[in-house]
């Protein structure tokens, strides 16, 4: 049976949800507003090509795990594109942005084959393990007396992630299998995900306001080196060492131990605790 499970936060944007909903480093908040701006158009794609798959998938449990992945993804990609909606009602020219990024991966997934679809989801998926686990040791230097609600969208989706860490791996290794020709599409894959982030960023610095920041000016879609100006330098490397190991042949995501927090997380939204604030 797979341990995933649907959870449907009702998160609630609007005029009110700010741009810059993270005062003490809106590098970091913009790269969070990036994640809603690519998430939606990300997630579906994954979503299809995972869903055009599971029909071939002579495993049931394998088979279960990829559908609840399937469900999961679709509920991040909703609320991320309801965050965005928030931000597009108040700057309406980065509808526009969201339509490229859209039309970039609807164009992908005519050009490249299922099985590149598959490496490209296992690829990226296997760095949502360190990544989440990032975020969550993290969440002091990052969340901390930010708006809550973004705080809670991203932190869930993160927590979810480090749920099904092995759920687009295992899928690849079942129908593909091959780690070389994954390792050789890696360099297609980070291509893809450049040319995104440029339309993605350099729309938001188009059409979202600037910001006065300690005696500079932030645009919306700058999220570069600063994102991370306030990690201690350990945290940083464990992090690189993690982000690392995923894509090593033998590594395995479930070895990754789930933070505390994280368990904390899921047994208080077992309990039908408020997770739409659920923030530090
Ligand atoms: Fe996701
Ligand atoms: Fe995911």
């Amino acid at each position: 049976m797979s341990r995933l499970k649907v959870r449907q936060i009702p998160f609630r944007f609007d005029e009110q949800t700010p741009y810059y909903w993270n005062p003490h480093n809106p590098y970091w908040g913009n790269a969070v507003n990036l994640v809603s701006m690519i998430g939606p158009a990300f997630e579906r794609y994954f979503i299809k090509a995972i869903r055009q798959s599971i029909p071939h998938i002579n495993d049931e449990t394998l088979r279960e795990d990829a559908n609840l992945f399937c469900m999961q993804e679709g509920q991040h990609s909703k609320q991320h594109l309801a965050h965005l909606q928030a931000l597009i009602k108040q700057h309406p020219g980065l509808e526009q942005t969201r339509l490229q990024v859209m039309a970039s991966y609807e164009k992908l997934f005519e050009r490249e084959s299922i099985e590149f679809h598959l490496a490209y989801a296992a690829t990226v998926e296997l760095l949502f393990g360190p990544i989440a686990k990032f975020m969550v040791d993290n969440r002091h230097f990052l969340f901390q007396d930010c708006d809550n609600q973004v705080a809670a969208l991203i932190l869930w989706h993160f927590v979810e992630e480090f749920e099904h860490r092995n759920s687009a791996i295992d899928v690849y290794k079942h129908l593909v299998g091959s780690y070389t020709w994954r390792m050789r599409m890696a360099l297609r894959v980070v291509s893809h995900l450049k040319e995104v982030a440029l339309i993605a960023q350099s729309g938001m610095s188009e059409h979202a306001p600037t910001r006065a920041w300690k005696g500079t000016i932030v645009r919306g879609g700058d999220a570069g080196g600063q994102i991370f100006r306030d990690i201690p330098w350990v945290n940083l490397l464990r992090f690189i060492g993690h982000l690392l190991c995923s894509q090593m042949p033998l590594h395995r995501p479930d070895r990754l131990k789930q933070p505390e927090w994280a368990t904390r997380w899921l047994a208080d939204e077992a309990s039908g605790k408020d997770m739409t604030v659920y923030a530090p």
